[in-house]
């Protein structure tokens, strides 16, 4: 009876095809959300091996008030949307599986426990992937005192290898709480001399012990470093001179000038700050998948993956302990390396039609689902595939 026989190793071959390792149909292979430093290395990363990749970028870079990016070497001064416009530019290159598209992503679904997930933006499109790469940002909650929000990244700067080198030497402020003033002098002292922390009242007993539990000495090393305390409330920062017109880019200095205005009447004016304000992350999608976090960040494993298997989480969001577009574009390239591995792995076991069971192994799986001898089958099967 031949046709049975025909109708047996057909039915034999979808069963060996069931136990395969399946791979979802996906519209992508990845979906990266966010194109800031991390989100475009990552995306370059993909596209070099050509992942379908997506990337969404919503266009709201943590970066974008500064005048200018430093300590990204080759691009140490690199205004950060000219940064971006090449890395988009080179990333088109690799347009036959890459696509970039300015859309805000408003939820991520992981289907069937992480097998593949689905995108949904605010036009209500859907994406489809295996592998999801949050790259979503963190923002800064900046106080509303009239001044510091318009200064913010022009003068009253957030980090020291952002900005310090073009304010050195120039009078200097310390702005947020008195329990982390210490740490910003031991930031910025081989560039200012004259510091002031203005610590807008909260130079109280609790802010106190916070500091000493950091720094037992603080008050005897503040004194060696000629760092005074002011405890008034700011009422307000005003700008006096703009360091975006009124600098020397051959020395790399820039003259910004401001006016703290405090609470008794006195002011006191400053060529820049440092701030320590509070910052959150940017996007709600992360708390949506209800990733493990640590703190206001994503934890990670050494590989960018969150707890959720098909998840990954790169730049500022992480908690790998960095936040600066070194690291973001570090995270996002090892991110895409691992994808593609992982992926790999998974499609070199379905290209051999088999899960991590041995030929053996499978056919008396096979043997157990089917319940009768079909030895002689079997061999046919193997023959065949020779
Ligand atoms: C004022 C300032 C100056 C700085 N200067 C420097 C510097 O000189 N040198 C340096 O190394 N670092 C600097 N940094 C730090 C640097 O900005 C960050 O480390 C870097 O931007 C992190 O990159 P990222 O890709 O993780 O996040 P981001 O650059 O913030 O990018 C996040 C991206 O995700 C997108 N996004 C978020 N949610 C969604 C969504 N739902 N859908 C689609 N897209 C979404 C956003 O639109 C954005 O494109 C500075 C930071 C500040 C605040
Ligand atoms: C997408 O956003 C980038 C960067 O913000 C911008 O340069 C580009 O013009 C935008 N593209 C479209 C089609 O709006
Ligand atoms: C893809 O990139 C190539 C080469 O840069 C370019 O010629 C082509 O127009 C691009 N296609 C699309 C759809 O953008
Ligand atoms: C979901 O996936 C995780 C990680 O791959 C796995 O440990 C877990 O057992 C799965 N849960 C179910 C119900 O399949
Ligand atoms: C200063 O403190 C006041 C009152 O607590 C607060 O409203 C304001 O945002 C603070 N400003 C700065 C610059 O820290
Ligand atoms: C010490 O700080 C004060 C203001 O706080 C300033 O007037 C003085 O010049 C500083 N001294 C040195 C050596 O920088
Ligand atoms: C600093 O200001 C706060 C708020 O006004 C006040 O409670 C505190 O006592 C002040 N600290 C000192 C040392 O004066
Ligand atoms: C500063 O201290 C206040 C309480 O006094 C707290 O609410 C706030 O989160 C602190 N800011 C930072 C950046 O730690
Ligand atoms: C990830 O961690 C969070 C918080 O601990 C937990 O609620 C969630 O179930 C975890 N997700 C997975 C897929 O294990
Ligand atoms: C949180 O991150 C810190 C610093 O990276 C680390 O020391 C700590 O172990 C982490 N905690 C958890 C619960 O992962």
């Amino acid at each position: 009876m031949p046709s049975l026989k025909v109708l047996a190793l057909f039915s034999l071959t979808l069963l060996s095809q069931a136990l395969a390792t399946t791979i979802p149909e996906t519209d992508y292979d990845a979906i990266v959300i966010g194109g800031g430093p991390a989100g475009l290395s990552a995306t370059s990363g993909l596209s070099r091996v050509r992942r379908r990749t997506l990337m969404l970028d919503s266009g709201v870079y943590r970066n974008d008030p500064t005048r200018h990016m430093h300590d990204v070497i080759g691009n140490d001064g690199t205004v950060p949307a000219v940064f971006r416009y090449l890395a988009r530019q080179q990333i088109s290159r690799y347009n036959a599986t890459t696509t970039m598209k300015n859309a805000t992503v408003i939820s991520v679904e992981s289907i069937n426990n992480g097998s593949y997930y689905k995108a949904t933006d605010s036009e209500g499109l859907e994406y489809t992937a295996r592998r999801i790469v949050l790259a979503t940002g963190m923002k800064d909650i900046l106080p509303d005192t009239p001044g510091v929000k318009e200064g913010w990244g022009k003068g009253i700067y957030w980090c020291p290898w952002c900005d310090g080198y073009e304010h050195r030497d120039q009078a200097f402020g310390i702005l947020g709480n008195l329990s982390d003033a210490m740490g910003s002098v031991i930031e910025v002292w081989q560039l200012n001399e004259d510091i002031i922390a203005f610590v807008n009242g909260t130079n109280t007993p609790e802010q106190q012990q916070a500091l000493a539990v950091k720094y037992p000495n603080w008050q005897a090393q503040l004194e060696a470093y000629n760092v005074s305390i002011n405890n008034e409330t700011i009422v307000s920062i005003d700008r006096l001179q703009d360091g975006s017109t009124d600098n020397d880019p051959a020395e790399d200095r820039e003259f910004d000038l401001f006016r703290v205005n405090l609470a008794d009447g006195s002011s006191i004016e400053r060529g820049a700050f440092i701030t320590n304000f509070p910052d959150a992350q940017y996007s709600n999608i992360p708390q949506e998948l209800d990733l493990q976090m640590n703190g206001t960040k994503i934890a990670v494993s050494t590989n960018m993956k969150s707890n959720d298997t098909g998840v990954y989480a790169i730049g500022d969001i992480n908690n790998d302990g960095a936040t600066n577009v070194p690291h973001a574009m570090f995270s996002g390239k090892r991110a895409a390396v691992y994808i593609h591995v992982e992926l790999g792995r998974q499609e070199s076991l379905a290209a051999i039609g088999k899960r991590e069971l041995s030929d053996k192994e499978r056919e008396k799986e096979a043997r157990r689902l089917v319940g009768s001898d079909l030895d002689e089958l079997w061999k046919r099967v193997q023959e065949m595939k020779k």
